[in-house]
Parts: structure tokens; C-alpha cells; sequence
């Protein structure tokens, strides 16, 4: 039994752009918790996705807190800009921070929540030092830079560590899960002690409302949260 309240965080990065605003509306209704934004800088990963502009674009289509994934180089020369978009988390990748220390306390700086991000190979050890520091520890449990990907099973042992260092230390910092989560995979990781579940293609897809979508996701986790 897992006692924490499970949040989600669905991903625009599956959304119609065509139609943002009211996608962002309908994950609102439907009962989210974050609205996740995949920044893509097409150098850090492959591809080229969104910036400032879209998330204030997204900012008064909710009320819910804009949760910003930056898979960016240098991404401390754009947190300012997602600030006054709106954003709510930045989260940066620790393979993209020689200086975290630094980008964290300018994240802080801005009157913002300061999340860091480990890519599935990267170890934990990376962010130890940072925990008391950060309010949300993002792990990759897929290669960064495309939605729709397999969930990597092999990353689950790294969650189950981090919760226990998390739990050991008293720390609050939140436990976000990023990556082929969907109804099957959702209960392992929560399971290994996830808290923040981020899911593209599982909520925004043509074979059901975003509503139905999300319902299904915490039905898989009817046994495990009380
Ligand atoms: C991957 C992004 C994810 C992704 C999630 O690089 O950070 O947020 O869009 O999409 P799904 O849930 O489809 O794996
Ligand atoms: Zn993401």
C-alpha cells in the first residue's frame, strides 16, 4: 500500500497543437495535476519541440501547475524566460548541468520549483548531494526525445532507490516518473515509489477521451494507493 497521493501529469507534447488550449482545458476537467511541458532543443535530443511562448500561451487555459521539462544544453541561459511564461517546475537534466548547484539556485531565484531530470543510464549519484536542494527529482524511464517509446523495466530499480534515500533522509522532494507510462507500467513504478506519473500517448490518443484516459490510468492503481 503506497500512502502518498499519486499525481499526473499529462504531457502536450502527444496533444493536438492544433487545438492546445482546449486539450490543456480538458486534462484540467478530467482531473490532472501537472500539465507537462517536453521542451526538445534538437541538440540534447534529437528533436525540436516548444518554448516560452507556447507555455504562455497554455498559462490561462489552467489552473494547474505548468510543470516544464527542459531537455536543453546551456539551459540556464532560458530559465528567466520560462519564468515569465509562467512555467511553475523547471526541471533540467543533470547531463545538461556541469554546475547544478548553480542552475538550481538560479531556478530558486526566479520564484519557481527547481526539478532535476536523470536519463535512464545516468546514475543516481548525480543528483545525492542536490535532494535536500530540489523540489522534484524527474526520472527518464525512456531515452528523452520522442513520445510513444517503451517503458525501460531496468529503471524501476533506480526509482526503489531513490524512494528509499527520498524516505531515509525525511526528504519532500517529489518523485516524477517520465516515459511509456500507461496502465500496465503505471502500478510498478508506483509500486517502487513513484509519485508523479507523466504520460503522453497513454492520456492523449484516438481511441479515447482524455477523460476515459485518465480514469483507466488510476484504475490501474486501485489496489496500491489508499
Ligand atoms: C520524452 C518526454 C516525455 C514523453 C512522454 O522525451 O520527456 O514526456 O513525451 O510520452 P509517452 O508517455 O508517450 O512516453
Ligand atoms: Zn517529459
Amino acid at each position: 500500500m503506497v500512502s502518498r497521493e499519486i499525481k499526473i501529469a499529462p504531457s502536450i507534447l502527444s496533444a493536438d497543437f492544433a487545438r492546445l488550449g482546449e486539450q490543456v482545458a480538458e486534462v484540467t476537467t478530467a482531473g490532472a495535476h501537472y500539465i507537462h511541458v517536453d521542451v526538445m532543443d534538437g541538440h540534447f535530443v534529437p528533436q525540436i519541440t516548444i518554448g516560452p511562448p507556447v507555455v504562455a500561451a497554455i498559462r490561462p487555459c489552467t489552473n494547474l501547475t505548468l510543470d516544464v521539462h527542459l531537455m536543453i544544453e546551456r539551459p540556464e541561459l532560458q530559465l528567466e524566460q520560462f519564468a515569465r511564461a509562467g512555467a511553475d517546475i523547471l526541471t533540467v537534466h543533470a547531463e545538461a548541468c556541469p554546475d547544478l548547484r548553480k542552475v538550481v539556485e538560479q531556478i530558486k531565484g526566479l520564484g519557481v520549483k527547481a526539478g532535476v531530470s536523470l536519463n535512464p543510464a545516468t546514475p543516481l549519484a548525480m543528483i545525492e548531494e542536490i535532494l535536500p536542494a530540489i523540489d522534484l527529482a524527474l526520472m527518464m524511464t525512456v531515452n528523452p526525445g520522442f513520445a510513444g517509446q517503451a517503458f525501460i523495466e531496468e529503471v524501476v530499480d533506480k526509482i526503489a532507490r531513490l524512494r528509499q534515500i527520498l524516505d531515509e533522509r525525511g526528504l519532500a522532494c517529489e518523485l516524477e516518473v517520465d516515459g511509456g507510462i500507461s496502465a500496465q507500467t503505471a502500478p510498478g513504478a508506483v509500486r517502487a515509489g513513484a509519485q508523479v506519473l507523466v504520460a503522453g500517448s497513454a492520456i492523449f490518443n484516438r481511441r479515447e477521451s482524455v477523460g476515459d484516459a485518465i480514469a483507466r490510468l488510476r484504475a490501474s492503481l486501485g489496489g496500491l494507493t489508499d
